[in-house]
């Protein structure tokens, strides 16, 4: 037994090092929502805009860029923490071009969702629209960079997929259309399958290290708690309960694909717990606000309410886990993005 002994641990170290050698992430690509858009809103006919003040006043330089938020979002703190630039630029945005794309790009859009109804409602960019800029900026890298560089920073790079809560609270619970198509829980497996389909579309397309983001206790987002008027303002435990559930079903189908599909390493990110945990318990993070955002009365203004007209906005976004009535502070992005990193997106580090 004992000469068996010695080749398997020669295996499994070899193996180990082919793993490594796979290389680190090269670039990070954004699809999804306003959880992750860096601007392509401004570029598109929508209401579903950020890009003016009091949005960006804690970003480099105070600048407003469509990012929905104080400072910086997910995405670009993610690219951080892995190493690479610090920001990911919109891929509508005419200021940047392949060379700065190469290393990090942006096609999220907010208001979308998985369901293309759901983008009909701000009339913003379909999930199905994100990936055909996709297919666009194949093409770009690859007379940039060359057909075989492209190839292997595409499927090296990290693609990180955050959508589906506007699947829920801007078209399902809001309009008639889907409810009376669907059950709550039908709907998530409608969505869970689009979600299927999307991940083997962008593995179709060369892409194999994927982060798909669960959804957030969405029943604590401010805009819920103001409508939840019978129940003083709590979390709206029924929308909890259809996050919890609809991010079971997402980790199930990611690992069914990493499963079905060969040399896929997607991860489920589940941002459920900790958005929990910060919102339950603010100050054990350095914060002081829960229940209302920074901007206006925090209770109700995003998008054009939150403006620079509206005197209420607060003094220190940094003391509130909300910068909108809808949208986390920089400090939580942070918080939620170290902890992704941390726990579910090591292995890519
Ligand atoms: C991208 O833009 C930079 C600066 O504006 C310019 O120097 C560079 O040549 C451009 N690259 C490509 C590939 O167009
Ligand atoms: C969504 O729209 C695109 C473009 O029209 C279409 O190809 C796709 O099949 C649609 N998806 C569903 C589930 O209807």
């Amino acid at each position: 037994m004992a000469n068996l002994y010695i080749p398997w641990i020669f295996l499994v170290q070899t193996l180990t090092l082919l793993a490594k050698c796979r290389g680190k992430v090269p670039a990070v690509i954004v699809f999804g929502d306003s959880s992750v858009d860096s601007g392509n809103n401004n570029f598109i006919p929508t209401i579903a805009r950020s890009n003016f003040q009091p949005y960006g006043q804690d970003f480099p330089g105070g600048q407003p860029t469509g990012r929905f938020c104080n400072g910086r979002i997910p995405s670009d703190l993610i690219s951080d923490g892995l190493g690479l630039k610090p920001t990911i630029p919109a891929y509508l945005d005419p200021m940047y071009n392949i060379s700065d794309f190469a290393t990090g790009v942006c096609f999220a859009s907010a208001g979308t969702g998985y369901d293309n109804t759901t983008s009909d409602v701000a009339r913003v960019i379909p999930l199905w629209k994100e990936v055909e800029y996709y297919e666009e900026y194949q093409k770009k890298l690859k007379a940039y960079l060359g057909n075989k560089k492209a190839k292997k920073l595409l499927s090296d790079a990290l693609y990180l997929i955050s959508i589906g809560t506007n699947d829920f609270l801007e078209n399902y619970y809001t309009l008639p259309d889907r409810q009376s198509q669907f059950t709550v829980k039908q709907y998530e497996n409608f969505l869970i399958n689009l979600a299927a389909d999307f991940v083997k579309k962008l593995y179709a397309l060369g892409a194999r290290r994927m982060s798909l983001a669960g959804l957030p206790p969405m029943g604590c987002l401010p805009l819920e708690r103001t409508t939840n008027i019978m129940g003083l303002h709590a979390c709206v435990e029924e929308r909890n309960n259809v996050a919890l559930e609809f991010n079971r079903k997402l980790k199930g189908m990611v690992a069914k694909m990493n499963n079905q599909l060969p040399g896929l390493e997607a991860v489920y990110v589940d941002v459920y717990y900790i958005f929990l945990q910060i919102i339950t318990r603010p100050s054990v993070f350095g914060l002081e606000e829960a229940r209302v955002g920074c901007c206006g009365t925090g209770r109700f203004e995003m998008s054009f309410l939150c403006n620079p007209h509206n005197p209420f906005t607060c003094q220190d976004a940094n003391k509130y886990v909300f910068w909108d009535a809808f949208h986390p502070s920089e400090k939580t992005n942070q918080i939620i993005s170290d902890n992704a990193l941390k726990t579910y997106l090591a292995k890519f580090l």
